[in-house]
């Protein structure tokens, strides 16, 4: 093709192009350094007379000018279009945005904030174990050997290679006894996991709270003094605080504390079963052999242990029927919190 052509090729593609994202491609085609009008122009040198040299340049340049020109144009016009089109389709630059929907936060992670705020006001530090856990952490140093018949209370889930889903939030317990030195003020507020028959009360993936704390002289005292200032904090400051004698392996003495029922203040309800009171937590002075089993000594160190189900509680402070609600991702339920 010579130069005559190419321009007429170039024109009349360069008048047919619809947008002028896809003029750039054309402008590339022919003005590139690659392009045809670099071509020419390379081929320059290998004229033999200076005369046609000088006029080969001067037309191949006159040819690249045109080229440009219709570029420009053809992109000017094709702004102008746009242009007319809203200008013939008016809108209202006032009207609001289209709402992208919000989502809200779980009732589970805000009363994890509140709880989180509320010990670590007092000195504690979250802390973490995890979901996956040796059988030892989960049970063995915690006073539950393989065929104690407390293994009964958590039905577990095992993994082919011996480890477990853990059940409760007590594997924080030798973890940290390991790691720190006393005094020790941790806590944990996290997913467990059991193999349970799901119903209204029961699920397989739920939420739990532990609590630990080791020094000298702690006593069944600082157990009341927190388990009675976090429930008047969830449940107002007419609930009550009732320890029962309960037994669980790795605390001695063990207790189940529950709270005087809010609703009808002791006397019997629907929401509390005609109890007066709920059963909230489990807790004690933690056994002298599960601080040895962390490495310390029980002789010079004592420790409380105390641990609640924040499921089982919002269900009764928000009158939430079913515990399965909280992992099923319905709208219609989070959307109420
Ligand atoms: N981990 C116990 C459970 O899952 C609760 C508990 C925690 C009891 C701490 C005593 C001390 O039932």
């Amino acid at each position: 093709m010579n130069i005559a052509e190419v321009e007429k090729k170039a024109l009349a593609e360069i008048s047919k192009v619809k947008t002028p994202k896809n003029l750039d491609g054309f402008r590339i085609k022919y003005l590139g350094r690659k392009g045809e009008i670099n071509n020419f122009l390379s081929e320059i040198p290998e004229l033999p007379r200076q005369e046609d040299r000088k006029k080969a340049g001067i037309l191949i340049n006159e040819v690249k000018g045109r080229i440009e020109e219709a570029l420009a144009l053809r992109d000017k016009d094709l702004k102008n279009q746009s242009l007319k089109k809203v200008e013939k389709e008016p809108f209202d630059i006032t009207e609001p945005g289209k709402t992208v929907p919000l989502g809200s936060i779980h009732p589970i992670t805000k009363f994890r904030e509140f709880v989180r705020d509320t010990f670590s006001q007092l000195g504690f530090e979250e802390v973490y174990a995890p979901h996956i856990e040796e059988d030892s952490y989960n049970f063995g140093l915690l006073n539950i050997s393989p065929d104690h018949p407390s293994r009964d209370l958590w039905d577990t889930l095992y993994l082919e290679n011996g480890d477990l889903l853990r059940t409760h939030t007590s594997n924080i317990q030798v973890r940290e006894m390991e790691k720190r030195k006393p005094p020790i003020k941790v806590m944990s507020f996290d997913r467990c996991f059991r193999y349970e028959s799901v119903d209204p009360h029961h699920d397989h993936t739920f939420t739990q709270f532990d609590l630990l704390y080791i020094d000298k002289k702690v006593s069944m005292v600082h157990l009341k003094f927190l388990s009675d200032l976090f429930l008047k904090k969830v449940f107002g400051e007419r609930t009550k605080t009732r320890f029962r004698p309960k037994y669980y392996p790795f605390v001695e003495p063990g207790v189940g504390v529950d709270a005087l029922c809010p609703f009808c203040e002791g006397k019997g309800c629907r929401i509390c079963g005609r109890e007066g009171w709920f059963e909230i937590a489990g807790a004690g002075l933690v056994h002298p052999q599960v601080i040895k089993n962390g490495g310390l000594d029980p002789d010079e160190y004592s420790g409380l242990a105390w641990g609640f189900g924040p499921d089982r509680i919002l269900m009764i402070k928000l009158g939430i029927d079913d515990i399965r609600h909280f992992n099923k991702g319905d709208l219609r339920f989070l959307k109420q919190f």
